[in-house]
């Protein structure tokens, strides 16, 4: 049991693709794009895995309709990033690096290089995933007031109030960058999008150069609408983030490298002695799980069933009692009870409730549904989705009936979760 594995390094995407119907898997980083050639050639490909967090060197759609698994490793990086976002923060507020070249060139200056402190500051997220909430569990404990933007509802949590993207404008401080590089997000920080902010503010790009207009950035670090970056991606790499240098440098890029507020790295956020193992091991795992489930490594049982479909009704009673004069079913005050056997042969019960129209009982949701799922493991299944980032609405409930906790997809449907004991309802 396991793979054969080969590695390769150095050969060309052609010399690839020439021998790619041999292979089940393929683990990448960034040295070429994953296109529609490429997989039309790659027939027997069952998964393709990154060493990395973004997936945008893959035609994911081409490649998840041809039923290859995709599997990247956010999970792996996102505290180098959460700690190297804070690092330029902290080392731009305080102006460490101009403070240490000076001291090293034999000055004294300290009235120069006096700084800033995050206390009380408001600092802004855009793009709230794996990286920017990183971000803002490194934050706590500065004091600061942590705003969230993201295009998905529901995603803010106890470490960052989700916003409009006006408020964040409105009130930020600081900015971090933790968007994927997408069509929305390309050239998305512009100098409209950067004129929108009502105070000068502190800039970190840890996310992707290109969504940002960097002659435009240079203007506003020259007015001081921008009062120092720190930017660990640029606009000029390439996709496979290698060798910036070569040819002649933009005239922006030029101002960049002089600028004493702005701080530079070579795209390393998540590049790490401690990520670099951790990158692996989250892949090798994925891999892992699917191929060659063990018990432990096993998908834990989740959704075993539908255990109700609750809906507001303006008058729950008298749709109770259509429902039992029309349709049968066998109604009390809650709705009408479903009895059904699972493959073991246990007895299950699905539930049926109309709610009243003024219920709060889907809130956040607006919706006027709320979906039950029955539940294997619920406190498993918690864990489990809380490491993948959904949002959990509340805290575990338990009544004479089962347990129950809430969560809501990117949607904002509220679902109800629901580890039965089947007792409720005999
Ligand atoms: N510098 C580094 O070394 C390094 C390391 C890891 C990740 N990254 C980059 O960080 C970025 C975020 O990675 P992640 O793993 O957190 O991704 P993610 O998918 O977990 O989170 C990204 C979030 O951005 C949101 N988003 C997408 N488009 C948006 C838009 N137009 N406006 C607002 N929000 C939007 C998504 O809804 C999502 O919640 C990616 O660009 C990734 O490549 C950089």
């Amino acid at each position: 049991m396991g793979f054969e594995n080969h590695q390769d390094f150095t050969s060309s995407k052609e010399a690839i693709e020439a021998r790619i119907r041999d292979y089940q898997g393929i683990v990448i980083r960034s040295r070429f794009k994953i296109d529609k050639t490429f997989l039309d050639k790659a027939t027997n490909l069952e998964f393709i895995a990154r060493v990395g967090a973004g997936l945008e060197s893959i035609d994911c759609d081409y490649a998840l309709s041809k039923n290859i698994h995709l599997l990247a490793a956010p999970e792996g990086n996102r505290n180098a990033v959460g700690e190297h976002a804070l690092g330029m923060l902290l080392s731009l507020m305080n102006k460490l690096n101009q403070a240490n070249q000076s001291v090293k060139s034999g000055n004294w200056l300290r009235e120069g290089h006096r700084g800033y402190e995050l206390e009380g500051k408001t600092v802004g997220i855009i793009g709230y995933g794996n990286m920017g909430k990183s971000f803002a569990k490194k934050l706590r404990g500065f004091d600061v007031n942590v705003l969230c933007y993201d295009i998905l509802p529901f995603v803010g949590d106890q470490n960052a109030k989700q916003v409009s993207l006006e408020e964040l404008q409105l009130k930020a401080d600081v900015l971090s960058l933790h968007t994927p590089w997408t069509s929305e997000t390309d050239k998305m920080v512009n100098e409209a999008f950067i004129n929108a902010f009502a105070k000068p503010f502190w800039f970190l790009n840890t996310a992707r150069g290109r969504s940002v207009v960097t002659a435009d950035l240079v203007r506003a670090l020259h007015s001081g609408k921008i009062l120092g970056a720190g930017l660990d991606v640029l606009e000029y790499e390439k996709l496979s983030f290698e060798k910036l240098f070569e040819g002649e440098k933009p005239e922006a890029f030029t101002a960049l490298l002089a600028a004493e507020n702005v701080l530079l790295s070579p795209h390393i956020a998540g590049w790490t002695f401690e990520s670099h193992e951790k990158l692996a091991q989250v892949i090798v795992d994925k891999i892992k799980a699917i191929f060659f489930p063990t018990e432990e490594t096993a998908e834990l049982k989740r959704v075993t069933g539908i255990g109700g479909i609750f809906f507001k009704s303006k008058d729950s009673k008298k749709l109770v009692e259509w429902y039992g004069k029309h349709l049968g079913l066998k109604t009390d005050q809650y709705g009408s009870t479903f009895w059904w056997k699972d493959n073991e042969g246990n007895d299950c019960s699905t539930q049926w409730s109309p709610f009243a129209a003024d219920t709060t009982y889907f809130s956040p949701s607006e919706k006027p549904f709320m979906q039950n799922f029955r539940v294997a493991d619920l406190e498993g299944l918690l864990v489990k989705l809380k490491e993948e980032g959904v949002t959990i609405v509340g805290d575990i409930a338990t009544y004479d009936y089962g347990k129950f906790a809430w969560i809501l997809d990117p949607e904002g449907n509220k679902i109800e979760l629901w580890e039965s004991n089947d007792k409720a309802f005999l």
